[in-house]
């Protein structure tokens, strides 16, 4: 199905959010999807790429596609695509976070640079079912201020004093006056969670990821009250392929939304 990009945002010098519409009429009311799902984007000429909705469901005007810089087709997406241009949407494809099991938990989002792209889609659509949730801590990192994404949403977050939002970079900087260090030492530090009724969910670069699911050990988290979502490689999204397999686990079909404990239980080749 063909989308119109109505909106381009430069999150990060690599980050660039694309608002997307269908261009049928009444298609946009039609898309149903649930945070934690995502879409094959393609660009003609140059190739197909996977990325999350990273926006909710609850806010369905249009969706947001938040794409890093990483290889051939996603340089060719910030260097070709603009405001009114097309691109083809392919989805939406895989499971999402488990919402039922959220309610009645205090939440506790844990987010690495683009990591934070699926993670917003389930925190938008908490925030505007805000009475089912309890206490809502979001602790976001990235390398530099400068690689941080949403800045301006992350500013009205912080205006909603039912949201506690914590930020930090790996490095001193001379304007920067809140954390410094990486994600799972401002975890264990800084956040000290409480334990007891909390669900932990986490995205980032693998790296991060690793070091906050032994910080999350440490602190005592269930592995089935942690939840992350994978990026593996993907090709059709459906199943079909066998280029995301891990084992008999399709992550495009079966995931990409995993608790620790699902993911402790997959073959050592993850
Ligand atoms: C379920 C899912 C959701 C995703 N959501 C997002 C998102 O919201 N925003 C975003 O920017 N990216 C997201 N990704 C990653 C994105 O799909 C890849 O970065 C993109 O396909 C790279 O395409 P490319 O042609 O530019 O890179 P290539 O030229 O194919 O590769 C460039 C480099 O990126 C690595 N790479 C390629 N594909 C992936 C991948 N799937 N995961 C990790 N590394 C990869 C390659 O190994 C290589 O090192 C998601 C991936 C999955 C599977
Ligand atoms: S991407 Fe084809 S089987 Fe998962």
């Amino acid at each position: 199905m063909m989308c119109r990009i109505d909106k381009v945002i430069q999150e990060t010098p690599d980050i660039r959010t694309y608002r997307l519409k269908f261009k049928e009429e009444g298609m946009m009311e039609r898309f149903n999807w649930l945070p934690g799902q995502f879409v094959e984007f393609s660009l003609l000429g140059s190739g197909e790429c996977t990325f999350c909705i990273a926006s909710s469901s609850t806010r369905k005007e249009s969706f947001d596609c938040s794409i890093k810089r990483a290889g051939v087709v996603t340089a060719d997406i910030h260097t070709g695509l603009d405001e009114g241009d097309e691109v083809g949407i392919r989805g939406p494809y895989g499971n999402w976070f488990p919402l039922e099991d959220l309610k009645g938990k205090n939440l506790l989002f844990v987010g690495g640079g683009i990591g934070l792209a699926p993670l917003r889609s389930l925190i938008q659509y908490c925030i505007d079912n805000r009475k089912d949730y309890k206490d809502f801590t979001i602790l976001y990192g990235a390398r530099t201020s400068a690689d941080l994404c949403y800045k301006d949403e992350i500013a009205d977050w912080r205006k909603d004093p039912s949201l506690k939002v914590i930020l930090t970079i790996d490095k001193p900087e001379e304007t920067w006056k809140e954390n410094v260090g990486v994600v799972p030492k401002i975890l264990e530090e800084v956040v000290k969670p409480v334990v007891a009724n909390t669900k932990v969910i986490t995205c980032g670069p693998p790296i991060m990821i690793k070091y906050t699911l032994l910080s999350l050990d440490k602190l005592g988290f269930a592995p089935k009250d942690v939840i992350t979502t994978l990026e593996m490689k993907m090709q059709c999204g459906l199943g079909k392929c066998g280029r995301c397999n891990i084992g008999s686990t399709y992550v495009c079909k079966d995931g990409p939304v995993f608790t620790y404990e699902q993911l402790k239980k997959l073959p050592d080749e993850f």
